[in-house]
């Protein structure tokens, strides 16, 4: 694999699923950055090609169907069409958005699943016993039985974890399992399936993601790949890979192309990422191209936008289909994005928290270029490397000082100032020599590139508006409108319009990628035809060559704003727009009253009195590895000090709780927690929104003390 000047690119973004909305942190995690990185290369003249499509298949769209009594059919057109239609209107410009319904998908993925049962030694066939729903005649994938923990003994826990104590868990471990859909005692049926042996892919994926290499040989660069993608799959490679079953006993998806399969289909994490494939192969159909060439040539690269749930299905499973295939290219990069809250919190569309795409734009449907005002709101705060956090007060900001006091108001100057001193036509300056400043332009797209091309779209944003300010601060210096109050006809003023035009143009070009609709409405402005493929290279070769972007004698048009502020004092409707937003987010808060658990059923003194708790000081803390919710602590009880597992660490990290004085039940029996023995238990109250506090007596207590 060729590490620079590829032929082409092939960029994906994570198919969603077909059975719901999409909120911003959907929009800011694989969809946003995807729709950045491609138009900036379209700029550059970059043949690449941008696929994307609904995910159709899968238990969930079945599980819904099934409970509400609509066909799975009614639910994916429904949501195809407000996905794709939403993705428009923000100006997400995939090349080709498809769906894993079709036909063409359903036998470009039968043909790999058969290439690869062909090979041999991809798949083993296996016997299983699983729980059935008699009542919904449906196996139960392991997230549709909930039970008894035998860990803990939580009585919620799903099959394939408890979300009380972390542990994994498989559906047949659980105590009293009942189905999600009928509720009912699930019974266990013998069933036959396809699992794909992915550990004997672990060896070379190690190296892949590792150092870059396929048996030595280079592949792609490991540095420029984001730390937390590398560190979730080493963390996945290092635990050890296993096999995994890849098809499933469900009616909706995929057959299984092989006979005696009746009532199978393909596993949807299976088809899913085919859905690329076959997305291309449709995309190339309809446009006369080869598909071939975006998914076999070595000219080719091929890279993956995806929010990190779905890493290790782009870093390690799909990549290995590829591979045990043989004909298909690696992803040269994942970029993943972490994940993005609202407001302090995870979106939850059950609690009303957070804002769907499709509904932004109904309730900001006056409000001007509301668009390009969400894309590079989301855009500054984008969850590359950690989670983030949306909030309304940035929203105003990054709209009120950047995009209006910065990029609008330095526009608006310009092309006011070049209407009013030369009715509105570029004045001709050929004999003014500005290369100095050709080049601190040049220098400043430099580096927006670089950005841009490592996936930095945060810093590629505030490098924008570093051009816009270069622009402002030029005008200032000059102060064409003073010169011109004593000297009209001072040649400054020309060359000031001449040059601060050219940044205009410029600024229509690198803000494309950002802001496509206030690039357009700004060449609309200039009088020039929408920003094309390929003019930004050319744009860099004029600077670079000391030729002007927008000619001399060039006749531009009339003023229009381009952003209306939002604390404006003349008028406080989009203010009012956004207070609605808050008020309505303080009225699900006000509405959350405190849950206070039923009180248990009686128990005796002597019952009471075995329970042996005291005081103690946690001394030693840290994460523990591949439990989310778990630490390991050491606590000092003054006559010994103990190892606990504690399932706080979603709400406290080690530094927090060292010197924490606490109360700990001593004589708990010990239970293996992700095989570390925990002696005891930390005593924690919780709130109704699950937010967890110590218990403990008063500071400098001391440790040791009985708690009766
Ligand atoms: O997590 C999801 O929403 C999946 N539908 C993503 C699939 S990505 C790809 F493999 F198609
Ligand atoms: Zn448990």
């Amino acid at each position: 694999m060729k590490e620079t000047n590829p032929k082409r690119y092939t960029v994906t973004s994570a198919l969603p699923y077909a059975n719901g909305a999409l909120h911003l942190g959907h929009l800011a995690g694989a969809y946003l950055p995807a729709d950045i990185y491609v138009r900036y290369m379209r700029l550059m003249g970059k043949d690449i090609l941008w696929v994307c499509g609904s995910d159709e298949h899968g238990a969930a769209i079945t599980i819904r169907s099934k409970k509400e009594g609509v066909s799975p059919q009614e639910i994916i057109d429904k949501y195809h069409n407000l996905n794709k239609d939403t993705f428009e209107k923000l100006g997400i410009s995939f090349d080709f958005y498809h769906r894993t319904s079709e036909q063409i998908h359903h036998e470009t993925a039968q043909e790999i699943f058969l290439k690869l049962l062909e090979k041999g030694d991809q798949f083993d066939e296996k016997v299983t016993e699983q729980y059935y729903d008699e009542k919904f005649q449906q196996f139960l994938a392991d997230r549709y039985i909930i039970g008894t923990c035998p860990k803990c003994g939580f009585e919620e826990a799903f099959g394939d974890q408890c979300e009380q104590c972390g542990s994994d868990l498989s559906p047949l471990e659980l105590v009293n399992p009942r189905s999600t859909m009928s509720g009912e005692k699930p019974t266990l049926k013998e069933t036959k399936h396809w699992f794909f042996k992915l550990d004997s892919h672990e060896k070379w994926l190690k190296e892949w993601v590792k150092e870059g290499t396929i048996d030595g040989k280079f592949h792609h660069n490991p540095k420029t790949w984001k730390n937390h993608v590398i560190g979730q799959c080493m963390s996945w490679l290092d635990t050890g890979l296993m096999p995994r079953s890849i098809t499933r006993d469900l009616d909706w998806g995929i057959k299984v192309p092989v006979e005696g399969a009746e009532g199978k289909v393909l596993y949807v994490w299976f088809d899913a990422p085919i859905g690329y494939i076959s997305a291309t192969k449709q995309w190339a159909l309809d446009n006369g191209k080869k598909w071939k060439d975006y998914w076999q040539s070595d000219d080719t690269q091929l890279i993956h936008f995806i929010g990190k749930d779905n890493i290790v299905f782009h870093c390690i499973v799909f990549p290995a289909m590829l591979k045990a295939h043989g004909d298909y290219n690696l992803p040269i990069n994942v970029p993943a994005n972490q994940f993005l809250n609202f407001e302090g919190r995870k979106f939850s569309k059950s609690r009303g928290w957070g804002i769907e795409q499709h509904v932004y734009l109904e309730k900001f449907k006056d409000f001007p270029n509301k668009e390009d005002a969400l894309r590079y709101a989301l855009t500054k705060i984008m969850p590359e490397n950690k989670d983030s956090d949306f909030t309304w007060d940035e929203f105003i900001a990054a709209h009120d000082n950047e995009l209006v006091a910065n990029f609008g108001n330095f526009v608006n100057r310009v092309v006011v100032l070049t209407n009013k001193y030369f009715d509105g036509a570029i004045p001709s300056l050929d004999s003014v020599d500005w290369s100095e400043k050709h080049k601190e332009v040049l220098d400043l797209i430099k580096k927006y590139q670089k950005e841009i091309e490592t996936f930095h779209f945060r810093n590629a944003a505030n490098v924008l508006m570093e051009i816009s300010s270069y622009g402002n601060t030029y005008l200032q210096d000059v102060s064409p409108w003073s010169i011109f109050k004593t000297d009209p006809e001072d040649p400054l003023i020309a060359e000031s319009m001449f040059v601060a035009n050219q940044i205009v143009a410029l600024l229509a070009m690198v803000s494309k990628p950002f802001l496509p609709f206030t690039s357009d409405k700004l060449q609309g402005i200039l009088n020039l035809n929408p920003v094309q493929n390929g003019d930004l290279a050319t744009a860099i070769e004029k600077l670079g060559n000391n030729q002007p972007i927008i000619k001399g004698g060039h006749q531009i048009g009339k003023p229009t704003l381009l952003f209306a502020k939002i604390h404006d004092r003349k008028d406080s409707s989009r203010l009012e727009l956004i207070n609605a937003q808050r008020a309505e987010l303080e009225a699900i808060l006000a509405a959350e009253v405190p849950k206070h658990e039923s009180v248990k059923a009686q128990t005796s003194f002597d019952d009471f009195t075995k329970m042996d708790m005291r005081t103690g000081t946690i001394v030693k803390a840290e994460k523990m590895k591949k439990a989310k919710k778990l630490l390991q602590l050491e606590v000092d009880l003054g006559f010994e000090t103990r190892t606990i597992v504690s399932g706080i660490a979603e709400y406290f990290s080690p530094e927090d709780v060292i010197g924490q004085q606490v109360v700990v039940l001593c004589n708990l029996a010990p239970r293996k927690l992700r095989g570390v023995e925990s002696n005891g238990m930390i005593l924690m109250a919780e709130n109704e929104k699950g937010e967890l506090a110590f218990v403990n007596a008063k500071d400098g207590f001391g440790n040791g003390f009985v708690v009766r």
